[in-house]
């Protein structure tokens, strides 16, 4: 499997996964906005499905560096699907619960349309249109709230000496623990290299919603249970981080579909509960 964004996050953690199945290539490797480099990697390498993880994942950043954003996150998606079905090769491409941002009543559907309420969102939500207007043999899975592997953002709170941390009690969504995440993307790039059918749109994150607030306390509860000091917890609303980029108050995805696909949920709540556990450990487990 090749992965691109090789230095990122989720690429990390589909390598640790997959072992000498997956080959990352870094930024400096690869840059995906570049089409002609795009399609020489794919007939050198020749892989048997590409993820790509590649993104400028900050929303922040997004807002800085408009034109960088949508290269990477809007426009190489196109080429990369239009190099991978030339080739015959599957892609997923991973996207975001950023998409959404409407006002809603239940978890997001893949069938919802999307409605993202800023430019990070907009232009992934534009990636997704380009990969798959270039070819059938896309995947985009949408994944959230990435957790796990140390520099997620329990680990942000938790940094430097903090007394008190502030956190949303009424931002929900889909907490998603990144190694398990990582197992279902390399088992879907398998059963795509073996011809079987995979919707166009999926849903991998955890499962059930939860609040910003709610979740980061289950965190620092099983940090405490394995003795770890922990900030105060204070439940805010949103709207006090003033002048942040807007960011959707319900963004969980009803990942029923992937369920079906994959036999059983990713529960968030078994993945924080080992929160305080090294990672080596439960890689192993
Ligand atoms: N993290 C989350 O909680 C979260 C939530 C929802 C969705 N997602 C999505 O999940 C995917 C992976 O996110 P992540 O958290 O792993 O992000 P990440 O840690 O920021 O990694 C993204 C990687 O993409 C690389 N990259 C940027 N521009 C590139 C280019 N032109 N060519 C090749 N590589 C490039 C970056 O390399 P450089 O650092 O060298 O630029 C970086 O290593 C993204 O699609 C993101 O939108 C993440």
């Amino acid at each position: 499997m090749l992965v691109t964004g090789g230095n990122g996050r989720l690429a990390r953690a589909l390598s640790q996964v997959g072992g000498s199945n997956v080959q990352g290539l870094s930024s400096a490797e690869l840059d995906i906005t570049n089409a002609a480099a795009v399609q020489s990697a794919l007939e050198q390498l020749r892989p048997d499905a590409v993820i790509n993880a590649a993104a400028l994942s900050s929303v922040e950043a997004s807002d800085a560096t408009p034109e960088r954003a949508r290269s990477v996150n809007a426009t190489a998606p196109g080429h990369m699907a239009q190099a991978c079905d030339q080739q015959g090769t599957p892609l997923i491409h991973i996207s975001t619960d950023y998409v959404f941002g409407a006002e809603t009543l239940r978890p997001w559907r893949e069938s919802d349309p999307v409605s993202p309420l800023n430019s990070y969102g907009r232009l992934k939500a534009e990636g997704e249109r380009n990969a798959l207007a270039a070819s059938r043999r896309v995947c985009v899975a949408r994944v959230a709230w990435l957790f796990g592997d140390g520099k997620d953002f329990i680990a942000n709170l938790l940094r430097g000496d903090v007394g008190i941390v502030k956190v949303a009690h009424d931002q929900i969504g889909s907490p998603t623990p990144i190694f398990p995440l990582a197992e279902r993307l390399l088992g879907l790039a398998a059963r795509m290299n073996a011809g079987e059918a995979v919707p166009p749109v999926l849903h991998l994150a955890g499962s059930p919603p939860v609040s910003r607030a709610d979740w980061v306390a289950s965190a620092f509860e099983a940090l405490q249970r394995s003795g770890k000091k922990i900030p105060k917890l204070v439940r805010v609303p949103m709207a006090e981080f003033v002048g942040a980029v807007p960011r959707p108050h319900y963004s969980a995805l009803d990942c029923s579909l992937a369920t079906e696909f994959f036999g059983e949920e990713l529960d968030w709540r078994i993945s924080t509960a080992k929160f305080g556990t090294p990672a080596e450990e439960i890689m192993s487990a």
